[in-house]
């Protein structure tokens, strides 16, 4: 049987099971209570309470402005839907980056306050005193490679990444890195399959892609995005599971027509 059907919880240690037996992890984004209780209930390994909430939930453009307040918010609403899966909570930008005690407070004060199972940091070589320390606290740290939107202003654009021999073999070293830190797991975002496959080969710990190719460890997608609730953002990588966003439309349609023709309520609709 696999490790997905015999557990109750999904640990750091059951990822690691999973990749040792050459099982795919899944993994989805959630930010509120009624989502993450259907995603976990769904059977989902990993629920990660992105910081895609910047912009799928508050609206803003890039995941720059959301702040540890109000990643925390989204992280405690998350944790008490959830019964399975292993929620990892992303460190908002500006909290880890500058100074490693700070990084330390951040995640602790997310581990306290929301209960979450892990964190999630951007970066590799730049960062890893940060995650050092973050790991020395017993707190366990994601790493996240390849395309970073909390570097968005660095790169200008959200293009493929380390398509460059240089860019490819910075980023191998960074996640050897990572894993040397020990983390539990990397998320790399859109990057060439082929570099995302070496990558999961070279590392022992699960690598999770996000328009990484199908020969790493597992696959993520932002839940607005797979359940077809954002109409604009169309990745190649993007498989889209539901055409939420018309079948939403289409219901408030008619409820708004329903209240304006009187049909709703009717006789057994009241009190
Ligand atoms: O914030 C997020 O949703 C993420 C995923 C794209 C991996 O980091």
């Amino acid at each position: 049987m696999s490790v997905h059907k015999e557990i109750k919880r999904v640990t750091t240690h059951v990822l690691s099971e999973m990749k040792l037996k050459g099982e795919k992890i899944a993994m989805l984004t959630s930010y509120d209570y009624s989502m993450a209780k259907l995603v976990d209930e769904a059977g989902i390994d990993i629920i990660l309470v992105g910081d895609s909430a910047s912009n799928v939930m508050a609206g803003n453009e890039t995941t720059l402005p959301i702040t540890l307040d109000q990643m925390i918010y989204h992280g405690k609403s998350v944790i008490k839907a959830v019964n399975r899966a292993l929620v990892v909570v992303d460190m908002p930008f500006g909290t880890y980056q500058g100074n490693s005690l700070e990084a330390l407070n951040s995640a602790i004060k997310i581990m306290k306050v929301t209960h979450a199972d892990a964190v999630k940091v951007e970066g590799g070589k730049e960062i890893i005193e940060s995650v050092e320390r973050i790991l020395s606290a017993g707190i366990p740290v994601m790493g996240h490679l390849g395309l970073m939107p909390q570097s968005i202003n660095k790169y200008g654009t959200y293009t493929v990444r380390a398509k460059e021999e240089v860019e490819a073999q910075k980023l191998i070293e960074d996640a050897k890195l990572l894993e040397e830190a020990g983390c539990f797991a990397i998320v790399l975002e859109k990057i060439p399959a082929e570099l995302g496959a070496k990558v999961a080969q070279q590392l022992k710990i699960p690598v999770i892609g996000i328009g990484a190719g199908g020969g790493v460890d597992g696959q993520v997608l932002v839940i607005h995005d797979m359940l077809g609730l954002t109409q604009s953002f169309s990745p190649r990588f993007l498989r889209r599971y539901l055409n939420l966003a018309e079948e939403i439309k289409g219901a408030v349609n008619n409820y708004v027509q329903d209240v304006k023709s009187k049909d709703f309520p009717n006789e057994r609709e009241q009190y």
